[in-house]
C-alpha cells in the first residue's frame, strides 16, 4: 500500500500515469480517461472535451497543474511528483439543483476512496475541504458547465486536487494544508491506486449504486463542523464581516443549519464558513 519513502530508488509507488491508473480500471472503464503530465487546470481541459461532447464519466488526470484553481478565485498549488489533480464530468440522469449538493457527494466520494485505497480516515469541512488530523489534504472544486446552446445547465465539472505525497508548499499554507504523507510520517502512497479509487467512486455516483440515504448520513458522519464554533461569510470570499454562531446541523439536503450570535437560525447552502480551530483560526 505504501513504501517507506518517495526518496528511494523505488520511486514506483508514487507514479502516476496513464498505465498505472488504467492497469487498475476493468477494460471498459479505459476510455474517456486524459492523462497529462502538466496542464494549466484540468477543469480547462475537461471543459474543452466537453464541449466537444465527451460523455459523463470523462476523466483528466494530471501530475502538475500550472494555474490549479480553487474556490473564492484562489490558486490550488499543484506540485509535481506529489498530487492528483483530477477533474470529472458528470452528467447526473435527472439533473442537478445545487452545485453544493454535488460538492457533498463528491467529498464523501473523496473520503470513502481515501478509505479503500490507503485505510485512512478522514474528515469533511463543510462542504469541500478533506481533512486529515485537522489539516486540509484535499480540496473540491465542482463548476457548472454549459454547451452555449441555451439549455438548461445538466452538466458539471468535479475538480478534486488531493496532496498525497510530500511536497514543499508556501509558508502561509503550512498551518492549513498538509499531505497524506505529511499526516502519515512520512509515508509514500501509490497516487495511482488512489486515482483509480476516485474514478470507480465518481462512476457510482453517477450509477447510483449506493442506497439513496447513504452519502448523507456519511457527510453526517465525517462533518467536523457540526458542533462547531464558525464564522459565515455570505459571499464566496472572506472578505468583509462575517457572522459569528454555532453550526447546529447538516440538513437533508446538506445545507448547514447555524444559530448565530443574535439568536437567528439560518441554513447555509453556499458561501464560505470558517472554523473555530481549523486553518489557524482562533
Ligand atoms: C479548493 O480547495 O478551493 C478547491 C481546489 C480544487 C483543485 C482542483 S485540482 C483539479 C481541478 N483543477 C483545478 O484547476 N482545480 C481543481
Amino acid at each position: 500500500m505504501f513504501k517507506d519513502s518517495c526518496d528511494s530508488d523505488s520511486l514506483t509507488a508514487g507514479i502516476l500515469s496513464q498505465d498505472a491508473v488504467a492497469s487498475l480500471l476493468s477494460g471498459s472503464r479505459q476510455g474517456n480517461l486524459y492523462y497529462y503530465d502538466s496542464v494549466d487546470s484540468t477543469n480547462n481541459i475537461l471543459k474543452d472535451l466537453a464541449s466537444k461532447g465527451s460523455p459523463s464519466g470523462t476523466a483528466v488526470i494530471a501530475d502538475h497543474q500550472t494555474n490549479g484553481r480553487g474556490r473564492r478565485g484562489r490558486s490550488f498549488v499543484s506540485p509535481s511528483g506529489a498530487g492528483i489533480y483530477l477533474s470529472y464530468l458528470f452528467k447526473p440522469q435527472n439533473g442537478f439543483d445545487r452545485i453544493s449538493d454535488i460538492t457533498a457527494l463528491t467529498a464523501v466520494a473523496v473520503a470513502d476512496s481515501i478509505k479503500k485505497a490507503y485505510g485512512l480516515d478522514t474528515q469533511i469541512k463543510w462542504v469541500n475541504d478533506i481533512l486529515m488530523n485537522r489539516k486540509k489534504v484535499c480540496g473540491i472544486l465542482v463548476e457548472a458547465f454549459s454547451d452555449g446552446t441555451g439549455k438548461p445547465v445538466d452538466s458539471c465539472i468535479i475538480g478534486i486536487g488531493i496532496n498525497v505525497n510530500d511536497a514543499a508548499f508556501p509558508s502561509e499554507l503550512s498551518e492549513i494544508a498538509s499531505s497524506i504523507s505529511k499526516e502519515n510520517d512520512g509515508k509514500c502512497f501509490d497516487r495511482a491506486l488512489l486515482a483509480a479509487e476516485l474514478i470507480s467512486s465518481l462512476d457510482a455516483l453517477g450509477n447510483g449504486t449506493s442506497e439513496d440515504n447513504y452519502y448523507l448520513e456519511r457527510f453526517r458522519e465525517l462533518c467536523i463542523t457540526t458542533g462547531s464554533r464558525i464564522t459565515a461569510f455570505p459571499q464566496m470570499t472572506e472578505q468583509g464581516q462575517g457572522r459569528n454562531g454555532t453550526a447546529l446541523s447538516v440538513n437533508d439536503d446538506f445545507s448547514l443549519r447555524v444559530r448565530f450570535d443574535d439568536g437567528t437560525e439560518e441554513d447555509l447552502r453556499s458561501g464560505e464558513v470558517s472554523v473555530r480551530g481549523l486553518y489557524g483560526y482562533t
